[in-house]
């Protein structure tokens, strides 16, 4: 019943505040001059579909404040700036991968894996969970800030103010966590905010250490479109990251083992979607445990990465995670307005064109090349659009780039092995992130200890965990959760 009651959050007010964060930042659109790329048919979508009237998956947008490459051109009239190096024969053409599609048909999960399956890619992996026991009762509401008062979140209270991790004593910011409704936090150096100027922590992954290797990643799933992509994947052997919203995690518990047992890497991408930094500590603990919680509930592991909705931290939101063993991770910046955002999130809601987002993935491909380091990009398999655009299109592309680009999930991309990105196998020698001497302080701006090791923070324990006034609404802020989807796949 509670699923069902979290379909009718309002669409507009999401896009609204969306539009008010890009609306600063987005990049120039390229100059349009060239030739579609596409030769695609419709092939994909001719197989029958099992989800009729199920149309999308929760919105959630993920482009942050300052963090848009993408431009947010008008959408519509709008060509590829270049010629794509490859596409995918059954891709769905781009004049389809538009606002409003037709649902397709989609892939479920591919494999049923039995309660006691062990993992056997991982170092004393433990068992998988039955997952036809899930109670989603005991879990919070989708797709909304998860209580506080439950024994749960008190208890995740007393284990982060016994971590002895230090956590800024900053107010939430206000309204909708935009630049703009928090010029004060935004010009304060302190919180290193970086959606808000590009701030970056010490250890905050931005990138990957060797030059032409892509960190893959897709955030905000597991969600309908999900099996499409892991089909692709698996066709063309290659391992992303996953940062999974709690919420889609309890709706899709089959799909998150299937990742999970291809060997992509799992990671933490809250609970509800919410912008962090507009929480309270003990609302940021709530959505970092409850997505752990879940996660580990399906898989038997619990991720030591996350990253944050729309890219929006600060100090108080990464020492927060810190001290529950989770590293910050976002995406690949190049100048202070400039990041590696394809933009594919926009395509389902209209305001930006698939061309466009191609003649993004150009650009963040011409970046790629000549910077000195690798990169992380942002995708998403939230919507069909974004997957039909992954596998249609970026993912040949860059298979077929010359010189090649070395793909792998981010944990490998930063030369660690997969077991470093789940808690029960992580080598906490090497990777101290998420073991009990993962203490560090996440506090001054970029000036502290990477990873963790030895820094055991200051321990005053004095603001941690204390709770702080709830700013603006969460209505004007909410996932908006389209149909009864969500229900259907529980
Ligand atoms: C790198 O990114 C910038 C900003 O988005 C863009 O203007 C430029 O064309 C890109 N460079 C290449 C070589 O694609
Ligand atoms: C690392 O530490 C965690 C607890 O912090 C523990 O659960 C895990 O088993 C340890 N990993 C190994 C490989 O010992
Ligand atoms: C934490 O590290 C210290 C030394 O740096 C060590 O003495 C202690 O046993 C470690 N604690 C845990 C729980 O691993
Ligand atoms: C961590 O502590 C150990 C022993 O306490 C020391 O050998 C090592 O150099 C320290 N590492 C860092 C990064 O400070
Ligand atoms: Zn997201």
């Amino acid at each position: 019943m509670r699923f069902a009651a979290v379909s009718a959050l309002a669409i507009p007010a999401l896009v609204s505040a969306h539009g008010i964060r890009d609306a600063h930042h987005a990049r120039q659109a390229p100059a349009a001059n060239a030739v579609s790329g596409s030769s695609a048919s419709t092939s994909a979508a001719a197989a029958s579909s099992t989800q009729a009237g199920a149309s999308a998956a929760p919105s959630a947008p993920a482009t942050g404040t300052a963090t848009a490459v993408a431009a947010s051109g008008p959408a519509g009239a709008s060509t590829l700036t270049f010629t794509l190096a490859s596409t995918n024969p059954s891709a769905i053409p781009l004049t389809e991968i538009i606002a409003n599609a037709p649902s397709q048909a989609t892939v479920a999960a591919t494999t049923t894996f039995a309660g006691g399956t062990v993992p056997t890619f991982l170092p004393s992996a433990p068992a998988l969970p039955d997952i036809s026991k899930l109670v989603p009762s005991n879990y919070p509401t989708l797709d909304v800030v998860p209580p506080t008062d439950s024994p749960e979140v008190q208890q995740w209270i007393k284990d982060v103010a016994a971590s002895g991790v230090d956590i800024p004593n900053f107010a939430p910011t206000t309204a909708d966590g935009s630049c703009a409704a928090n010029a004060a936090a935004a010009a304060d150096s302190t919180r290193c905010w970086w959606t808000c100027g590009g701030c970056k922590a010490d250890d905050d992954i931005e990138e990957c250490p060797d030059k032409m290797t892509w960190g893959l990643t897709y955030d905000d799933g597991p969600a309908l479109y999900t099996g499409d992509l892991l089909h692709y994947l698996d066709s063309v052997n290659l391992k992303a990251t996953f940062f999974v919203v709690g919420s889609r995690a309890i709706s899709y518990p089959a799909l998150l083992q299937n990742e999970y047992m291809a060997q992509h890497q799992i990671a933490v991408h809250t609970w509800s979607h919410h912008p962090m930094t507009t929480l309270t500590n003990e609302q940021i603990i709530a959505e970092f445990g409850w997505s752990k919680k879940i996660i580990k509930d399906v898989l038997g592991v619990t991720p030591t990465y996350w990253r944050p909705p729309y890219g929006d931290v600060d100090n108080r939101v990464r020492a927060i995670a810190k001290a529950m063993g989770l590293q910050t991770s976002i995406w690949t910046r190049i100048s202070p307005t400039a990041t590696f955002d394809t933009g594919d999130f926009d395509i389902n809601g209209g305001t930006i064109t698939s061309e466009q987002v191609l003649n993004n993935w150009q650009s963040i491909i011409g970046n790629a090349t000549v910077i000195d380091h690798g990169f992380i990009v942002l995708e998403h398999d939230l919507f069909q659009q974004t997957v039909d655009i992954a596998t249609g299109y970026i993912l040949p592309d860059a298979l077929a780039h010359q010189p090649p680009f070395d793909i792998k999930p981010m944990v490998q991309c930063l030369n660690k092995p997969l077991s470093d990105a789940y808690i029960e196998t992580n080598d906490n020698k090497t990777n101290p992130i998420g073991s009990a001497n993962a203490t560090g302080s996440a506090t001054g701006s970029s000036a502290e200890a990477s990873g963790g090791s030895n820094s055991s923070g200051a321990a005053s324990g004095s603001n941690s965990a204390m709770g702080i006034a709830s700013p603006g609404s969460m209505a004007a802020i909410a996932l908006a959760v389209v149909s009864g989807a969500i229900a259907l796949f529980l």
